[in-house]
């Protein structure tokens, strides 16, 4: 469910045209909606309206805009966030510290240190070598942090291989099998609360089963401690819950994953924890682009070359991801194209022989569900400067982040006099 459609044949965001957006911002430009994040959260919320005043994080890397954290921030929601940058942005939006749960496997002590200086409600601990680090910073500081410790539950989670986090060659926790010791040593630090566990298994989960399957040893795991004498008092569950890049994709809903965990977590006695990220801003976002020109191939289709590149819109070219393409003003015509970037490697392509509305030279077309790791994600790659972001809401619509211009980034450069 979103908010771009098409009105009178020219597709609006809510009421607004995006040729409107188009001619005052130029393109390309990510336009977001205020009333579909809105829908999303409520629509998250209420599938977990079961559990016992739980925390919903949402997951700053997906869209970390501060128009965008500010919306969910008076939707009630938290912040889970990966560095500190991330820990700003959330507190930058009104994100209250103690909603603030910060996860990623590598906190840097300068990091760790702004946690406590802020004073979030949690870390999420990786390793052992990190606990031993935080409750050592804390300790010094005469702090007790709140902690939990992510473990790695050795779950495929059946989504590409690049966003699977919870298999043991992963990165990411620690292994299940090494859990109840380094619990249990953590847990004996000062200056540190080890008050449960946290687990992220993947992105982009379309089946519930590996969630649920990672849930169920998350339980075994909480009884073992609380045999070994622990007091466990917090579970994050994290993120990943699924979207509709394409019709025929058919994601669990939020209602059906709420009523899966409540199945899972039954007796738990904890304060559980959430950190969605795409299932909150993907459907939430599109990327309008214009298309620069349409040139023949040698053979099979032609291309559409757009201004959008990878360097704005990533997911295509590192996961080969699908985003439905549209023309803004569609005629009735269709073709089959090759949807391309101006960018110099092939990897800059969007779609390959995509059946799409007929574009020619001028027109304005779409990538949608690019409101989660669309703009976060881009770069400056052909020394293209950053995209715009927009929000709409209603009638009313405002740039959100000014285009970055490649001659900013060049004016950060300098050339050192002995050259
Ligand atoms: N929590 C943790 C610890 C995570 O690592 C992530 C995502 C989330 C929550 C949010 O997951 P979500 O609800 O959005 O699935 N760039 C990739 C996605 C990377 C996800 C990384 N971690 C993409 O464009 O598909």
């Amino acid at each position: 469910m979103d908010h771009f459609y098409l009105v009178d044949g020219v597709m609006h965001a809510e009421s607004v045209p995006l040729p409107t957006i188009a001619e005052a911002v130029g393109t390309p430009v990510y336009v977001y909606s205020r009333a579909t994040l809105e829908r999303h959260a409520q629509v998250f919320k209420a599938a977990l309206s079961g559990l016992d005043n739980p925390l919903v994080a949402f997951a700053v890397k997906s869209n970390p805009n501060l128009a965008v954290l500010k919306v969910l921030q008076q939707q009630g929601f938290g912040a889970d966030v990966v560095s500190g940058g991330e820990l700003v942005r959330a507190l930058a939006a009104g994100m209250a510290p103690n909603d603030i749960v910060f996860s990623g496997v590598g906190k840097t002590r300068a990091e760790l240190e702004l946690g406590l200086d802020k004073g979030i409600g949690q870390f999420n601990i990786e390793s052992r070598e990190e606990g031993q680090e935080l409750a050592a910073l804390a300790a010094s500081r005469g702090e007790i942090a709140q902690a939990v410790l992510r473990v790695n539950p050795d779950v495929d989670a059946k989504t590409h291989e690049k966003i699977s986090t919870g298999k043991a060659e992963n990165k990411f926790g620690v292994p299940l099998i090494r859990a109840r010791e380094v619990y249990a040593e953590l847990a004996g630090l000062p200056g540190m609360n080890l008050r449960g566990v946290a687990i992220h298994i993947g992105s982009q989960l379309l089946d519930l089963e590996p969630l649920e399957t990672a849930f169920a040893k998350v339980g075994k795991l909480i009884a073992d401690l609380r045999a070994a004498g622990h007091t466990i008092t917090h579970v994050d569950l994290g993120g990943g819950l699924g979207v509709p890049y394409r019709a025929d994709e058919n994601p669990p809903s939020p209602a059906e994953y709420g009523a899966m965990v409540e199945r899972a977590t039954k007796g738990w006695d904890v304060r559980l924890a959430f950190e969605p990220g795409r299932v909150i801003a993907g459907n939430a976002g599109i990327l309008l682009t214009r298309v620069v020109r349409v040139k023949r191939g040698g053979n099979g289709a032609p291309f559409v070359i757009v201004d959008a590149a990878m360097n704005d819109l990533a997911r295509p070219a590192l996961y080969g991801a699908w985003h439905d393409f549209e023309a803004v003003q569609p005629n009735g015509q269709r073709m089959t194209a090759n949807i391309v970037g101006p960018i110099c490697e092939t990897g800059d392509t969007f779609a390959k022989d995509r059946e799409c509305d007929a574009l020619v030279s001028g027109d304005l077309a779409v990538f949608r569900t690019a409101g989660a790791y669309g703009a976060t994600m881009a770069s400056s790659y052909n020394s293209r400067g950053f995209v715009a972001e927009v929000m709409v809401d209603g009638d009313k619509w405002a740039v959100v982040a000014d285009r970055i211009a490649a001659s900013a980034i060049m004016d950060a450069e300098r050339v050192p006099d002995w050259l």
